[in-house]
């Protein structure tokens, strides 16, 4: 699928990859990019820094009234929706120490911020010519983040789901892809590196931390070659390649690797 003359739309586009990759559909000539954040300010500054037509629009994903009316909106201002990115996410950096309400937080923006956005969203993007639907999981999603449970719990929750709409109307006219980064140089991960929190610690020590800009052009590629799963960092697909293959093996392989960190 090509980015020119679509109506885009990225959630958590106030930041990092989602900013990267409203800058990359605007200099691939969609027809509109909607910036949609819960920071409001955030998503108005990305939508001034991209080129051609681009708004800003305000909304917490874990709130699904609130994405049924920011896709109702985004349908009302430019006749349809082509492109979603449902990519907003947050880390908590816990363990087993997590508390009920991290959890609940965890699995209301990871989990179910991706259910909403699929729910509001999928008539429009079935009605469309060629709609696509870009679920942001993490590399966390398919292999683990030692220092972080419900991050990894909610990851692996996101790709099975994006796999499960792929399933169920990928023969129907909707393009499904998940897109699985280890480490980005985005807040998210260089704020609690920076504090030498053990998480981030292991995914700076799991591979190489892309740019936004780099996630955000294979995406662009991945979208053109109609991929299901877009992993910018080749270990990526090796790693899970030799989890795959033989799952003693891997783990006894990161818990090395947690050890040394
Ligand atoms: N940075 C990494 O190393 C990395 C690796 C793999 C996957 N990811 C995933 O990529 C996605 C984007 O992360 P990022 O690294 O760009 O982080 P970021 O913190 O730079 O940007 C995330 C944006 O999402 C917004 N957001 C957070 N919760 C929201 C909510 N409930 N509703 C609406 N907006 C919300 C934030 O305001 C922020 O603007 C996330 O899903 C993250 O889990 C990041």
């Amino acid at each position: 699928v090509q980015i020119a003359h679509k109506i885009a739309a990225v959630t958590g586009g106030g930041s990092g990859i989602g900013a990267a990759l409203c800058r990359a559909f605007a200099v691939g000539g969609a027809r509109a990019v909607v910036v949609i954040d819960r920071d409001a300010d955030a998503a108005e500054s990305v939508a001034r820094s991209c080129a051609g037509n681009a708004v800003a629009l305000q909304c917490d994903v874990a709130d699904a009234g609130a994405v049924d009316a920011v896709i109702s909106d985004i349908v009302a201002r430019f006749g349809g929706l082509d492109l979603m990115c449902s990519n907003a996410g947050i880390a908590t950096g816990a363990g087993l120490d997590a508390t009920p309400e991290t959890w609940r937080r965890a699995i209301d923006v990871n989990v179910l911020g991706h259910v909403h956005v699929a729910q509001a969203a999928i008539a429009h993007l079935l009605g469309a010519e060629q709609g696509w639907l870009v679920v942001t999981a993490s590399a966390a999603g398919l292999l683990t983040n030692p220092g972080d449970a419900p991050y990894t719990v909610t990851k692996h929750a996101a790709v099975g789901f994006a796999e499960w709409l792929a399933v169920t109307y990928g023969g129907r006219g909707l393009g499904v892809s998940v897109l699985c980064p280890l480490g980005v140089a985005t807040p998210l991960l260089m704020d609690p590196l920076a504090a030498g929190a053990a998480a981030a610690t292991v995914v700076a020590a799991s591979g190489e931390i892309l740019t936004p800009d780099a996630v955000a052009a294979t995406v662009v590629s991945g979208l053109a070659d109609e991929s299901f799963l877009i992993v910018p960092h080749a270990e990526v697909a090796r790693f899970w390649a030799q989890k795959a293959r033989d799952p003693d093996r891997w783990l006894a392989g990161v818990r090395r690797l947690v050890d040394s960190t």
